[in-house]
């Protein structure tokens, strides 16, 4: 028998994304499922299987009616389908606002029943000294700051962040405390391109964009977004494929083949063996 453990690859960690402040772009997307994320693992840094899933997949409205369950069930498949990115799941809304005593049982569970790197949470005032907690206790932090989904109900929808001089101080300062509160990056989504800038020389960790200019120290996108499966994406949006297009092409081509019975042919179908 061989004394030799078999090979695993290490995957990159919240040191490695840590470590490249300032240096090569950080390359994240989302992901929900074990394919998807085989698919993206050969060419990302890190995987974000962010609550965003409750919109793109499951057809809600917003994010607030995502589940923890939820995210485990999707953070399960995206580490089963990935073996080298960084896997983040994302803490649905509840999971984590009431105490920090609920946050870190439930990061911990997440992190437990998943075996993701790391959890995210939408940065704001009451929620810094929660970050602390969670990174003092052994949980690797992604803040997430300006445009916040989980708050789209109160801050009035989704649209940019830092209009005003009073708001564009406020997200500079929450990002400045999710980072001293020991987040390891911070994701900076829908602000214009010189508060991203400023959020990004400001803080010591990196930031990660979306919606907030090639000024971040990484980029992120819903997946499906850039792939084409909506009709309509936000301006920050570069569609890489058109698979809304592509889909709908083959599901008519299936179509019109099973009403034509040229689906299944000879090569499609099983025969008895002779005898
Ligand atoms: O839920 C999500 O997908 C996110 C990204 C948009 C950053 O939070």
């Amino acid at each position: 028998m061989s004394s030799q453990r078999p090979e695993t690859v290490r995957r990159f960690a919240a040191p490695d994304v840590t470590a490249r402040k300032g240096k090569t772009p950080i390359v994240c997307l989302t992901a929900y499922t074990a394919p998807v994320a085989e698919i993206l693992d050969d060419h990302c840094d890190l995987l974000l299987v962010g609550d965003s899933v409750g919109m793109v997949v499951h057809g809600l409205p917003n994010t607030v009616g995502v589940t923890l369950e939820m995210m485990i069930l999707h953070g399960q498949a995206v580490m089963r389908g990935s073996k080298k990115a960084m896997v983040v799941v994302d803490m649905p809304f509840g999971s984590y606002e009431g105490s920090a005593e609920i946050a870190y049982a439930n990061a911990a569970r997440l992190m437990k029943e998943t075996g993701c790197q790391a959890v995210k949470v939408e940065s704001g005032p009451t929620i810094i000294d929660t970050i602390d907690y969670l990174v003092k206790r052994g949980i690797p932090v992604m803040g997430h700051v300006g445009l916040r989904p989980q708050s789209v109900l109160v801050d009035g929808g989704f649209k940019a962040r830092g209009k005003t001089s009073e708001e564009r101080s406020r997200i500079l300062e929450e990002a400045r405390a999710t980072a001293n509160a020991g987040a390891f990056c911070v994701v900076v989504e829908g602000v214009a391109e010189g508060l991203a800038r400023e959020i990004t020389e400001t803080i010591e960790v990196p930031t990660i964009g979306i919606g907030a200019s090639a000024g971040c120290d990484g980029q992120i996108l819903v997946t499906d977004d850039m792939l084409g499966l909506f009709d309509w994406t936000p301006k920050f949006v570069r569609r890489y494929a058109d698979l809304r297009g592509e889909i709908s092409k083959a599901a008519a081509g299936y179509a019109e083949d099973v009403r034509e019975r040229r689906f299944p042919g000879p090569a499609e179908i099983y025969f008895a063996k002779a005898g």
